[in-house]
């Protein structure tokens, strides 16, 4: 795993700086040689706030603006699910490359039109899941392509906080619910360790407002892993462990809570005997930093698309979840 910093650095903008855009923008200060350029939100206010906090040199009182920023070569897409896909377009269209956070997008529909925009542009376009670019995920990377679990049997993962308060993750407008900010995490780890579900079964609550409360979920009839299955669950109401696990015939991975985040790997072979390894050297939402240096490393080497997260298992990725949604009975408004 190259080390935070080794990465060239690129020149970037941030379209609407709220909650994860501080934390992207701390984290990529701290770690890494990757510059900000610029910043845009739809208040001309925020722009000049958010540039003041971080040090920018420019800031725009609307995304247009800053797409249209020569300067700026990247652009990370910070804003809520169902603005990801316009504004994405809006970057492709303007010629930059763009990191989008978690969940790429509503649904796989709006997926599927940014990945062909940015094929036809020939740009790079990329999930932020952080999680998959995490020292600790490149060990059990090896570890799967090793075999060193035997027969995978069993994914198992939750990831449960209280966000009851969080009025983005409340509204169908803005493709609130559990499923998008929370399970998309347990599907994405379930897809790392045995590829695509043939076959998807989940069973959930629903709040007022339409939006999922929370989903169990049993993904199995993997083409690569038959006889496994992932069992998996996600809530907006209750903190849960949010631990992770991946268990075959010839030993089994643990990570602790919270999963998601920097964490040592525990490799429990069949007769207990225990490996840990290192702890993590960067901490929490600070480790936002590698998802930043891989990114700038596939730009710089000349490559659209991550080796660790295709464009095409993030499009499955969605279509696992408006599966989900779908059997739940969960539609955004437009759909
Ligand atoms: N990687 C992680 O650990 C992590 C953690 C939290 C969230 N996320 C992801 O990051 C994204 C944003 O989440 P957040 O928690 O940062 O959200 P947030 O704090 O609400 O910020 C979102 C920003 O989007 C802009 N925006 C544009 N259109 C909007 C609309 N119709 N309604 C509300 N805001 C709108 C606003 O900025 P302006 O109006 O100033 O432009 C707002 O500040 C989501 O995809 C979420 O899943 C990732």
């Amino acid at each position: 795993m190259p080390t935070p910093g080794d990465a060239p650095g690129l020149k970037w903008g941030i379209i609407a700086p709220g909650g994860i855009a501080n934390r992207f923008a701390r984290a990529i200060r701290a770690h890494t040689r990757q510059e900000i350029a610029a910043v845009g939100s739809r208040s001309l206010e925020r722009a000049q706030q958010f540039a003041e906090r971080y040090q920018i040199e420019k800031a725009y009182g609307s995304y247009e603006e800053l797409v249209a920023d020569p300067e700026v070569q990247a652009i990370y897409v910070s804003s809520p699910h169902s603005q990801h896909c316009e504004q994405a377009l809006l970057s492709i269209a303007g010629g930059k490359h763009v990191l989008v956070e978690k969940a790429f997008a509503r649904n796989a529909a709006d997926g599927q039109l940014m990945v062909d925009a940015a094929r036809q542009a020939g740009v790079a376009l990329m999930e932020a899941m952080w999680t998959r670019f995490l020292p600790g995920i490149d060990i059990i990377r090896q570890l799967l392509a090793d075999g060193a679990l035997g027969d995978i049997r069993l994914v198992a993962a939750d990831h449960g906080q209280d966000l009851r308060h969080v009025p983005r993750l409340l509204d169908p407008d803005t493709a609130g619910g559990a499923l998008l900010d929370l399970g998309v995490y347990v599907i994405s780890f379930a897809a790392f360790a045995l590829g695509q579900p043939g076959a998807i079964t989940a069973r959930g609550s629903l709040l007022d407002s339409g939006v999922d409360a929370q989903e169990a979920m049993i993904l199995n009839g993997y083409a690569a892993h038959p006889g496994a299955e992932a069992v998996l669950h996600a809530t907006m109401s209750a903190r849960t462990p949010t631990t992770a696990i991946i268990c075959g015939t010839d030993g089994r991975i643990e990570l602790d809570s919270d999963f998601y985040t920097p964490q040592p790997v525990h490799f429990i072979a069949p007769d207990n005997t225990r490996l840990t390894s290192p702890s993590p050297r960067v901490h929490l939402h600070q480790a936002l930093c590698y998802e930043a240096e891989h990114f700038a490393t596939m730009v710089a080497e000349g490559r659209t698309e991550s080796e660790w997260l295709p464009l095409e298992e993030t499009l499955e990725i969605l279509r696992t979840m408006d599966e989900v949604r779908a059997q739940l009975g969960v539609r955004f408004p437009g759909e």
